[in-house]
């Protein structure tokens, strides 16, 4: 009888503990405890938008960081303290920005349901409303994330660099539990936003022992570019668009990669082995079935959970 007993206990120990390390996401999270979160969240986001047509890219940019450092946990979110040093003060952090726009938020939300919706699903949620307001698709997100407690500096050094070629960027993909296919359809997120000289300048100026400039790369293009970003650069916040149309989600980001117009080595990259290349012309002829494959891979990315907490502040913890 006691052995019974405390049987069903560990079971049941154990079933709880699964349960919260796996905290298993669901569209219909929000429905009983704040149904009109989503709708609030939209338009936070839309009224943004309006005031400064760089927000979508932050947006969507902040969402990838997030997730691929501790899962989508919004530890992006957190502000440095005297003890520690947060992820948004890391390197790679030029152009994150726009987080005033998860605070609007966060805040309007709180109003209607006190410390029931997490700042990582309003992450989530803010990201699906950039892509789908710049004219891109829409989808249902799954919630039920929660809030990171840790947020630090070095774990930038996490995050895939523009400089990484395709096994290096295969690696940090797998490392998340994402294909080579989710590799390719979320690079297009660079079908939105800016890049700064400092991220390319690899591709421009001595590239090589041989050659100044990356041979992949158009030549006209390349001269744009060097001419933006000279080797002594002085111009700060000097760059260039990631795409052609970067406040409109389309696939122009594939059909440029194609003629060698591409920003990162990163992108290129995606052109050096056939499986990959193969599925860049896909999307460079087919804006929907590059729709089909970014909703299903950004869900992927997006479910990489991480956290315990629900802040009632996104930049300090509870
Ligand atoms: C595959 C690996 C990736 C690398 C190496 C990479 C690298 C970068 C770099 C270096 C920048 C420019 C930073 C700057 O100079 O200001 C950037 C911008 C951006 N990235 Fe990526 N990225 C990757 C994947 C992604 C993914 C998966 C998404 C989203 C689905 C994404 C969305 C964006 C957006 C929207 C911007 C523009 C941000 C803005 O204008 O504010 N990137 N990325
Ligand atoms: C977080 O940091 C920003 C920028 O330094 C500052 O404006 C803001 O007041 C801080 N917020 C909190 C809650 O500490
Ligand atoms: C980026 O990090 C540096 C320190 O590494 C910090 O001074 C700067 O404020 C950060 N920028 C943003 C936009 O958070
Ligand atoms: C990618 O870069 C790594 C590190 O520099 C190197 O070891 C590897 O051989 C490279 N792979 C390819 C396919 O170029």
């Amino acid at each position: 009888m006691a052995a019974a007993w405390s049987l069903a206990l560990a079971l049941s120990l154990l079933l709880l503990s699964i349960s919260t390390l796996v905290n298993t996401l669901s569209t219909n999270y929000y429905d009983q405890t704040c149904p009109k979160a989503e709708s609030v969240i939209t338009s936070v986001v839309k009224k943004a938008m309006s005031n400064d047509k760089t927000v979508p890219a932050a947006l969507l940019r902040m969402h990838f960081h997030d997730c691929f450092i501790r899962g989508c946990d919004a530890s992006v979110l957190l502000n440095s303290t005297s003890k520690n040093q947060a992820e948004k003060d890391g390197p790679p952090n030029i152009s994150l920005h726009a987080f005033y726009v998860i605070d609007n938020a966060k805040k309007e939300v709180e109003a209607m349901c006190p410390g029931v919706v997490s700042c990582a699903d309003i992450l989530a949620l803010s990201a699906k409303d950039a892509v789908a307001l710049s004219g891109g698709p829409t989808w249902n997100v799954p919630k039920g994330r929660k809030d990171g407690r840790i947020s630090k500096a070095i774990d930038t050094r996490q995050l895939p660099a523009p400089t990484f070629n395709i096994s290096q960027l295969q690696q940090s993909f797998s490392q998340r539990g994402l294909s080579m296919d989710d590799l390719v359809a979320l690079s297009g997120g660079h079908t939105l936003g800016f890049a700064h000289c400092s991220s390319f300048q690899n591709r421009i100026h001595n590239f090589n022992t041989q050659t100044n400039v990356d041979p992949s790369m158009q030549h006209s293009f390349a001269d744009s570019l060097r001419s933006v970003c000279p080797i002594h650069n002085k111009v700060k916040n000097a760059g260039a668009t990631l795409d052609s149309t970067s406040t409109t989600f389309d696939n122009a980001y594939y059909k440029l990669l194609l003629q060698g117009k591409s920003i990162f080595s990163s992108d290129q990259a995606l052109l050096n082995i056939a499986r990959t290349k193969a599925l860049v012309s896909k999307f460079a002829t087919s804006q929907e079935e590059f729709e089909e494959a970014f909703v299903k891979s950004m869900i992927k990315m997006s479910s990489i959970t991480g956290g315990q907490e629900v802040r009632l502040n996104c930049r300090v913890v509870r």
